[in-house]
């Protein structure tokens, strides 16, 4: 598995994350996104999944609005993960572990819904990662995936790369690993949220839709 060095941010982050002033300008309109998104295509989940779920606040939303639903977060910052137990301490719809998107520690077809917002630009191997979720997924099973969309990649991806801590991918690069996955890419989506965004919902067997 290929490690990500920048988790020493992310642990150094934990403690204040939920009080940054990016939160609303940012996570929350993202969190929103994706939760529409899914609600637009699916009747409610049963088991939940967030991969790189941070302090778990997505899930803290979608807890608000579904009742009877067991939900999982995964991140790979121990500090991150850490301040996610201990809010949700307790609380037996949360379970929060430990882990790379890479090789997540959950069983095989034990979601119907998986999400992961802001995160996927930081995985150090994406095609694994993806490969995961559809492991993970059960059989018609969502993924719904929001991360940033630079304008410009062409000229930019050699310079954000050389800065060493960022993977960001282009519009037709995301739903390629997703589509080699065997996800098929249902709605795709672009907006702002503070920086420009894109989201994808993809669905595990069924048939490739084409964008
Ligand atoms: C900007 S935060 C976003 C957190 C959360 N998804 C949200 O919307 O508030 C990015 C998160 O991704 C996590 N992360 C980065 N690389 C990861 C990986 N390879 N596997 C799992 N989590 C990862 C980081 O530890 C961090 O908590």
């Amino acid at each position: 598995m290929k490690t990500n060095p920048g988790q020493g941010r992310f642990n150094r982050w934990a403690p204040s994350y939920d009080r940054s002033i990016l939160q609303r300008l940012m996570f929350e309109p993202v969190h929103e996104a994706v939760l529409s998104a899914f609600r637009a295509s699916s009747a409610p989940p049963h088991d939940v999944l967030d991969v790189g779920c941070g302090t778990g606040r997505l899930l803290e939303t979608a807890a608000g609005r579904w009742d009877g639903v067991r939900f999982t977060g995964v991140d790979a910052s121990e500090e991150m993960v850490e301040e996610a137990r201990r809010k949700h301490e307790g609380d037996a719809r949360f379970v929060f572990k430990q882990g790379d998107a890479s090789a997540l520690p959950v069983e095989s077809d034990s979601f119907d819904a998986v999400f992961s917002t802001m995160s996927f630009h930081h995985w150090r191997d994406q095609a694994a990662g993806i490969c995961e979720v559809a492991r993970v997924l059960r059989p018609g099973g969502f993924f719904v995936l929001a991360d940033i969309d630079v304008p410009f990649m062409f000229f930019l991806r050699p310079l954000l790369r050389w800065t060493g801590h960022a993977n960001f991918q282009g519009p037709k690069d995301i739903p390629r690993l997703l589509e080699q996955a065997d996800l098929a890419v249902v709605t795709r989506r672009r907006f702002w949220a503070l920086l420009r965004t894109q989201l994808f919902l993809a669905r595990k067997g069924v048939p490739i839709a084409r964008l």
